[in-house]
């Protein structure tokens, strides 16, 4: 496993890390959920990625227990805070105080005494910035978190923040979590990468083969108990469109050129640049675990003709309705 540092934090992560949305207390079972962590960890992934709202809080509590027998130093576990996880309207959103319940309860559910990262896991339109940022850095104070981030802001909710904390002496974001694979693109590439130097944020992608589109086990067909043919997911079969099924075809090509798997060439495409400080990976078996840390070594194979090709498949794609 190869690390990079978090921005300008001096906080290390591997390059691939491991999230828990849909799998873990949801889609697998406990066994294989404990199972996949333990060969991420294995490998060297030392960052694990959750949120308050996966599998209404059951995800927070498989990854606790299964990280029980693992040294809490050697983790970076992760949670977020926005979306309705509680009753009322204090349940939802940035408020001083739906961050500080959402923060409590995550650490009881996981059995852990501080998160590493914590993330806004979206902008809260309804509770100033200044609210956010002071609550974020009250709960660094405390211990109850080493860095705060943010999940899908936009570029100038980022710089925002940034400058009030810098007004106010508050620590601020050190961490942006957008989404970012092959078909969606711009936000990151156009908005979020210029700006990470100068506000010193790294970024953690994530969503690296959408959602299991790009590892091409769709291109024929719909398999059965995979994410896309799950019902209660069914908002997200939208991303099984011909235009981007013709691209994960032609992608795949490019990928046994170089002698690799498609995820691996999706996952280790997002390592080419310096900005993303992680990609967080999702999976179903222990075997996508293997198979997609090896993308570390993609980045190597990516010569100019090589990414001239991806270009030119990908072409001047735009998000489709993200
Ligand atoms: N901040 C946010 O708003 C946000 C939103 C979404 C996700 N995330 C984070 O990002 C993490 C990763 O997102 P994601 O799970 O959507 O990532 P993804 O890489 O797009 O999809 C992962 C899924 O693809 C399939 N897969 C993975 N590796 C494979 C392989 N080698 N071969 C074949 N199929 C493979 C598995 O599902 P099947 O077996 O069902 O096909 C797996 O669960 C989440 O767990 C979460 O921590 C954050």
């Amino acid at each position: 496993m190869n690390y990079r540092r978090m921005g300008a934090s001096g906080l290390k992560l591997s390059e691939i890390s491991l999230g828990a949305w849909v799998t873990f207390g949801e889609q697998i079972d406990d066994k294989t959920a404990s199972a996949i962590l333990h060969a991420a960890y294995d490998h060297g992934i030392n960052f694990f990625d959750n949120a308050d709202i996966y599998a209404r809080g059951r995800a927070e509590i498989v990854m606790g227990e299964a990280i029980r027998d693992l040294p809490r130093p050697s983790l970076v576990l992760s949670s977020k805070v926005f979306w309705p996880t509680m009753e009322g309207p204090n349940g939802k959103g940035l408020s001083r105080k739906h961050i500080l319940e959402s923060c409590h309860a995550s650490l009881k559910r996981m059995g852990v005494e501080y998160l590493d990262l914590y993330f806004c896991h979206r902008y809260d339109p309804e509770t100033p910035v200044e609210e956010v940022v002071r609550a974020m850095d009250d709960l660094v104070h405390q211990g109850k978190v080493l860095y705060w981030g943010t999940s899908e802001w936009r570029g100038g909710q980022l710089a925002h923040a940034c400058g009030v904390a810098g007004e106010g002496g508050w620590y601020p974001p050190a961490v942006e979590q957008p989404h970012y694979n092959m078909l969606v693109r711009t936000i990151v590439e156009d908005e979020l990468v210029p700006l990470a130097d100068e506000l010193r944020f790294g970024m953690v992608t994530w969503s690296p083969l959408r959602s299991g589109l790009l590892s091409g086990k769709y291109n024929d067909s719909t398999p059965g108990n995979v994410r896309l043919s799950l019902e209660r997911y069914n908002w997200l079969h939208g991303i099984l469109n011909d235009r981007d099924l013709g691209i994960t075809r032609k992608l795949a090509g490019v990928a046994a050129d170089l002698g690799v798997t498609l995820p691996q060439l999706a996952i280790g495409w997002l390592l080419r640049l310096p900005q993303v400080s992680s990609v967080i990976t999702g999976a179903t078996r222990v075997e996508h675990v293997h198979e997609n840390v090896k993308a570390i070594e993609v980045p190597a194979r990516l010569t100019p003709e090589v990414l001239e090709r991806i270009e030119s498949i990908l072409g001047n794609h735009p998000p489709p309705g993200d």
